[in-house]
């Protein structure tokens, strides 16, 4: 089982919101804990870019002292680190002196469950296009092109930074996902599989490990497949995958495969597009061949899966994607050339049942 921290995976981050609230909140103080958010990812912001867990380390210091490291201001500093201790993340030692609690030893780049990036990349990414709900909910387009002025993916591009944030995210995303997705489906049989937005490698990888006679290609991005190959260099799977730079919409997808595979990719983009893309992997599928689109499945009722609704609200405010049903599913692929074979649900590793989600293998093959 994944540590907690680990495993929260998918991108959108919406983590605060599936914290279960006290059973004993009055609706009053429903309305104050959820109102008082934006307080909360800010402090965990400004207090990772300011670089303060990491200056404590294990010691206790005071304000002035810090302030000087880190080049702040003193008495705003000491105001800003009271409020650290109010939230749980410092320990106040005395009058003037603060070390983190172990909540906030999260926040330090060398912990070995350090959450550090996950919260630059929410502070920068989700925290400005979850300001402009209001957009996405009046005009149905994603409220990250109002405030960024250009796509989700367009912007990660051209901020390598945030991009690799991102990417180290969906490989916990998929740390979470590989045991479940390997023992749905025996990937051996394959001799060829494409991953198609594979990433940085995580999911192909983990499955040529266990598909040990099989070679495998990823397409995604130059930026990410640049970073794919520095993952991969030297490790065991690494030496049977090619890494392919390409463009989703392009439809220059690797050719001559028997296995394909859009994990995480389908949900990412609307329904005109995600035609596209299917219409695309159709185009490069040889007869017989199988394409496996890993996705969440949504729910009837929001209450029976609280992490794939918080996913599809992301998919509102980022990307402009969204969660599909079985049905919604049967029907893009039908419209895209493909006929749904089989879907077949696997569990994720977390110790959170609200964070289980929906997951499903969805098998299709072209018509
Ligand atoms: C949500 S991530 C999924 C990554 C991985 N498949 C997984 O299961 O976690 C979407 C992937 O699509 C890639 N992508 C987005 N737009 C793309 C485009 N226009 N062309 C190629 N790849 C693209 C991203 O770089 C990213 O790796």
């Amino acid at each position: 089982m994944l540590p907690d921290a680990e495993n929260a995976g998918a991108f959108h981050s919406l983590a605060a919101a599936l914290e279960s609230p006290a059973t004993d909140e009055s609706p009053a103080q429903a309305i104050r804990r959820m109102a008082g958010g934006f307080a909360m990812t800010q402090v965990l912001h400004a207090a990772a870019r300011a670089g303060i867990a990491d200056a404590l380390g294990d010691d206790a210091q005071g304000a002035a002292e810090l302030a000087s490291v880190l080049e702040l201001h003193p008495h705003a500093l000491e105001r800003f680190l009271r409020m650290m201790v109010v939230l749980g993340l410092l320990e106040q030692e005395n009058a003037t002196d603060f070390r983190l609690s172990a909540t906030g030893q999260l926040l330090r780049a060398d912990h070995p469950l350090s959450m550090r990036n996950r919260i630059l990349y929410i502070g920068a990414i989700n925290y400005p296009a979850a300001s402009a709900a209001l957009h996405a909910v009046r005009t149905g387009q994603p409220a990250f092109d109002h405030v960024f002025g250009k796509p989700f993916f367009d912007h990660l591009a051209e901020q390598p930074e945030l991009g690799g944030f991102f990417n180290e995210l969906m490989k916990r995303g998929v740390d979470g996902r590989v045991a479940g997705i390997v023992q749905a489906r025996d990937f051996s049989r394959a001799n060829h599989i494409v991953d198609i937005g594979g990433g940085n490698g995580a999911l192909l990888s983990a499955i040529l490990t266990q598909a040990s006679q099989s070679r495998g290609a990823i397409f995604d991005t130059a930026a990410v497949i640049a970073e794919a190959r520095e993952r991969l260099e030297g490790t065991a799977a690494g030496g049977r995958i090619d890494l392919i730079e390409g463009d989703l919409f392009h439809g220059d997808y690797p050719q001559g495969a028997d296995l394909y595979l859009l994990s995480n990719i389908i949900h990412d983009w609307n329904d005109a597009q995600a035609a596209t893309i299917l219409r695309h992997c159709v185009s490069a599928m040889p007869r017989g061949a199988t394409l496996v689109l890993i996705e969440e499945l949504m729910p009837e009722q929001a209450a029976d899966s609280p992490a794939t609704i918080a996913n599809d609200y992301s998919m509102l405010l980022l990307t402009g994607g969204q969660e599909r049903t079985e049905a919604q599913y049967g029907a893009l692929l039908e419209r895209s050339g493909l006929t749904l074979a089989t879907v077949t649900p696997f569990a994720i590793e977390t110790c959170d049942d609200r964070r289980k989600g929906n997951w499903a293998l969805l098998e299709c093959h072209a018509r």
